[in-house]
């Protein structure tokens, strides 16, 4: 199987056994406390499911600013966006110390890690919108991850972690949400060892199912991982039970059995386009993917992006930055003269009025007004799930 990015293993950073864990909770009684951003507990999450692999926690400003400027830690390795904990808060601790990291997301201040801070840096004002201009490729607040990131704070806590849980995601998502670990041993146990990673934050409509299998037949797959994001996204998106429950209504429905593994991930949305392109085929690789499929205007938001600036980053990266390789998608959508959907570079004879085409704001629009999703677009049983969540609120 494809090895993990920077490693031979994967390097999770959650404590495995509950007397760690009391160990950890029982110190942290005297340790000083701090709550993160929920941003930083998305990175945590990801830190102790596997998934950021080979990291060990919180970068420092060296590091961020080297990912930010050239997409490499300083020790050298690929990495394409700052994993960090930010804050704006007061610090009543000194480097060296351990701390205790309250979870934003869960009641109660649960303590979702403990971390030994390596070093207490401040950004300056320059650094912050250089490294935000760098990843997001705009300072624009309008931007929904460039507001989020600018909103943490300007002092950089770094350090190594040790992740007691998985924050909500476990509870709310105890069908969905996987670990790194649990993907690639449930990939090992199936046998399968050439597979096409989906990634996505919507439900699957018509267009993103036969991307799936357009990517599957052209590799020759042996299955489909479908990883959808569970963390928080920009308001109007849709939630991620009801996307879960589109997801496995389409996969049921329309897949072979045994040929697709739903599963989810813990992790905030950036929406930075290219940048985010490069992290998730990062965390698809240490997943024991071979394959990320990356289409129209991957991980993008607004106009911020061009609609293939996400594909056309993986050629600007050095050859060997990731061993997973990419499914160049071209827009994909229905041919109402075929009678199928396709790829538009597929189908060079066919003008832009023979596709059956829609925005995510009109579907949304459709869909608040009890209109029912041409089946052009939609299959009928996941518009069905769509509309009663619409129909609810
Ligand atoms: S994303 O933010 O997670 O990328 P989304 O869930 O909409 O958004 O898309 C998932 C994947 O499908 C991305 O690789 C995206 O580029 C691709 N995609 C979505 N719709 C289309 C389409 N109509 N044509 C081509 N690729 C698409």
């Amino acid at each position: 199987m494809i090895k993990p990015h920077g490693s031979e293993e994967l390097m999770p950073k959650i404590v495995n056994t509950d007397e760690e864990k009391a160990a950890l909770l029982e110190s942290a009684k005297t340790m000083k406390k701090i709550k993160v951003s929920s941003a930083a507990a998305a990175n945590l999450v990801m830190l102790g499911a596997g998934y950021f692999t080979p990291l060990g926690g919180f970068m420092d400003k060296k590091d961020v600013l080297s990912v930010a400027n050239e997409m490499k830690l300083s020790n050298g390795l690929f990495w394409p966006t700052p994993v960090v904990n930010l804050t704006s808060q007061k610090i009543d601790f000194k480097e060296g110390e351990q701390i205790a990291l309250i979870d934003p997301n869960v009641d109660g201040d649960q303590i979702i890690a403990i971390q030994t801070v390596n070093k207490i840096e401040k950004l300056d004002t320059d650094d912050i919108d250089n490294i935000i201009e760098k990843v997001f490729g705009t300072n624009d607040k309008e931007h929904p991850g460039v507001n989020t990131f600018y909103d943490q704070g300007d002092t950089l806590i770094s350090g190594n972690v040790d992740v007691l849980n998985f924050s909500y995601f476990e509870k709310d998502f105890g069908e969905t949400f996987r670990t790194a670990m649990q993907i690639r041993s449930s990939i090992e146990s199936k046998g399968w060892n050439n597979v096409v990673a989906f990634q996505t934050r919507n439900p699957m409509h018509r267009a993103h199912e036969e991307l799936c299998r357009m990517a599957g037949e052209r590799v020759n797959a042996d299955g489909i991982l479908i990883h959808m994001l569970l963390g928080k996204l920009k308001p109007g998106d849709i939630p991620a039970d009801v996307r879960d429950s589109a997801i496995r209504t389409m996969v049921e429905h329309y897949f072979p059995k045994d040929y697709v593994m739903i599963t989810g991930y813990g992790f905030d949305m950036l929406y930075a386009g290219p940048r985010e392109a490069l992290l998730h085929a990062v965390f698809r690789q240490n997943c024991g993917c071979s394959y990320l499929i990356v289409g129209r205007d991957h991980a993008g938001v607004g106009d911020y992006y061009g609609a293939f600036d996400a594909q056309d980053i993986f050629d600007e990266i050095p050859s060997d930055a990731l061993k997973i390789k990419i499914f160049k998608a071209d827009h994909t959508a229905y041919s109402k003269k075929l009678n199928k959907v396709v790829m538009m570079r597929d189908v060079e004879d066919h003008s832009k009025d023979d596709f059956v085409i829609l925005s995510g704001t009109k579907v949304r629009e459709m869909l608040s007004n009890g209109e029912s999703l041409p089946k052009e677009f939609a299959r009928p049983e996941v518009a069905e799930v769509l509309m009663k969540h619409y129909m609810q609120d």
